[in-house]
C-alpha cells in the first residue's frame, strides 16, 4: 500500500521547525512505526523518533498523530492509507523536544520517581519457608494501574500539565494509586498525603483526556479518583478540592442537587465566600443561582440518600467504591438481565473480575490469605513459592 505521513521535524540545536512529508510503499499490516522504519531506511535516515519492543509493552514510541498521542507500534495504518488520508506525526506535548519525536522524557521520570514507585512493607517476614499471600480480589483492585508501561501519552495530552508544569500529573498518580491500594504496602497514609501537596492529586481538571489516550487502558483519571476517595475516607481533607468533593456528597445526599450557592463558603471559608458577594449578586440578578434558602430538595431525594446509606454499609467508601463503580459501568455495558444479581453478572463467563469488598468473607475457590499490614490480615500461606526448577520436565512453568 501506499502510505502518506507529514513529519514535524526539530533541530534543537538551531530551533528550527519545518513539515516534511513523506510517500512511501509499506506492506498492508505495516503501523505507524513500521512506516517511520521504512522512511528512516529508504528515504530519510537523520528522522529521529524512539522505538524497542514493536509489541506494546516497552513504552518507547509514544508520540502524536493527528494531535493526538498514540504509541506507534499500535497504530494500523491500512485504513489510513486507504482513507486517502495523510496524518501529522509530532513529538508527544508536555515535554520538551530534543529532536524529530524524540522528548526529552527526564520531567517525566523525576515525578515517577517522587511517587517512590516501589514496595514499602510494613510487616514482618513470614515464618522460616512460609510466604504471604495476597487474594486475588484485593490485587484486582489495582489491576489497571499495573497496566501502566510508562509510555508518557497520558502526560503528553494532560491539560493541568500545559496550565501548571509542575503538576505531578496522570502517570505518576496512577502510580501513587497501585502502591496506595496494594495491600503489601506498608506506606500508604505517608503516600496519600503527599499526593494531597502541592502540584498532587486535586490539580487535575478532570478533562479525561488521559483516559482517553492511555494505550494500556490504565485510565489514570480513575486512579486520580480513587486517589481522591480513599483520601477523604482517610481524614486527608485539607485541600480545596476535597473539601469541594466533599459538600458535592453532602449536597446530593441531603437535596438531591449540588447547591452550588453554598459551595464556595462550604470550600473556600466564609471571608473568601464574603469577597466574591459582589461576583455571587451579579450571577443572582441574571438568574444563574437559584436562592439558597429554602434549599431545593429534588422529589426522589430518597434515592441519592440510599445510595449513600448502601456505600456505607457496604463498606465500599474510598477506593474500594470506585472500584466498585467502575466494574458496575463495565458491566452496563456488557447488558444487563432484569433481576440479574450482581454475584451473577460477575460468574459469567468474560465477566469482569469482581472487586474486593472490606470485610467480606472469602469467595469459595479463592486463594485464602492476605496481603499485609494494616489494610488487610497477615496471614502466611502453607506453602513456599515453587522456584524455576522445582518443577518436573513437562510441568510447566513455575508457579
Ligand atoms: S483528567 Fe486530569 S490528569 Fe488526566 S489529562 Fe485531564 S487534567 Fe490531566
Ligand atoms: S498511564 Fe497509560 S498513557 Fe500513561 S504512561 Fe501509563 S500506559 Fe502510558
Ligand atoms: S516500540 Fe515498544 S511500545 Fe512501541
Amino acid at each position: 500500500m501506499q502510505v502518506g505521513l507529514k513529519v514535524w521535524r526539530f533541530n534543537s540545536r538551531s530551533g528550527e521547525r519545518e513539515l516534511q512529508e513523506f510517500e512511501i510503499s509499506a506492506p498492508e499490516e505495516a503501523t505507524l512505526l513500521d512506516c517511520l522504519d521504512i522512511v528512516k531506511d529508504k528515504h530519510d535516515g537523520t528522522l529521529a523518533y524512539r522505538k524497542s519492543c514493536r509489541m506494546m509493552i516497552c513504552g518507547s514510541c509514544g508520540m502524536r498523530m493527528d494531535g493526538a498521542a498514540v504509541l506507534a507500534c499500535k497504530v494500523r495504518m491500512y485504513e489510513i492509507a486507504e482513507a486517502g488520508h495523510v496524518p501529522v506525526i509530532s513529538a508527544m506535548g508536555n515535554l520538551p523536544i530534543v529532536k524529530d519525536l524524540v522528548v526529552d522524557m527526564q520531567p517525566f521520570w523525576e515525578k515517577f520517581k517522587s511517587v517512590n514507585p516501589y514496595l514499602q512493607p510494613g510487616y514482618d517476614e513470614p515464618p522460616d519457608g512460609k510466604e504471604y499471600r495476597v487474594k486475588q480480589e484485593r490485587m484486582n483492585v489495582i489491576h489497571k494501574e499495573a497496566l501502566c508501561i510508562n509510555c508518557g501519552c497520558c502526560v503528553s495530552e494532560c491539560n493541568a500539565m500545559e496550565s501548571d508544569p509542575d503538576f505531578l500529573g496522570p502517570q505518576a498518580l496512577a502510580k501513587g494509586m497501585r502502591f496506595v491500594g496494594d495491600p503489601r504496602d506498608g506506606a500508604k497514609l505517608a503516600r496519600l498525603e503527599k499526593l494531597n501537596g502541592e502540584h498532587g492529586i486535586w490539580e487535575c481538571t478532570r478533562c479525561y483526556f488521559c483516559n482517553e489516550r492511555c494505550p494500556k487502558g490504565v485510565d489514570p483519571r480513575d486512579a486520580i479518583a480513587k486517589l481522591g476517595a480513599e483520601s477523604v475516607m482517610e481524614g486527608i481533607d485539607r485541600d480545596m478540592g476535597a473539601k469541594h468533593a466533599k459538600w458535592f456528597v453532602t449536597s446530593a445526599k441531603t437535596t438531591g442537587w449540588l447547591r452550588e450557592t453554598e459551595l464556595v463558603p462550604k470550600t473556600q471559608g466564609v471571608v473568601t465566600a464574603i469577597k466574591q458577594t459582589k461576583f455571587a449578586l451579579g450571577l443572582a440578578m441574571k438568574g444563574k443561582v437559584p436562592p439558597p434558602f429554602p434549599p431545593h430538595v429534588a422529589k426522589n431525594v430518597q434515592e441519592s440518600r440510599r445510595l449513600y446509606d448502601l456505600v456505607h454499609e457496604q463498606g465500599i467508601a474510598g477506593y474500594a467504591g470506585i472500584v466498585q463503580g467502575e466494574h458496575a459501568l463495565a458491566k452496563l455495558s456488557h447488558g444487563n438481565v432484569q433481576g440479574e444479581s450482581l454475584e451473577q453478572i460477575y460468574d459469567r463467563p468474560g465477566s469482569f473480575s469482581r472487586p474486593y469488598l472490606q470485610d467480606e468473607e472469602i469467595p469459595s475457590g479463592s486463594e485464602g490469605g492476605m496481603g499485609a499490614l494494616n489494610q488487610a490480615d497477615t496471614t502466611p500461606g502453607e506453602e513456599p513459592t515453587k522456584m524455576y526448577g522445582d518443577n518436573q520436565p513437562g510441568e510447566g512453568a513455575a508457579k
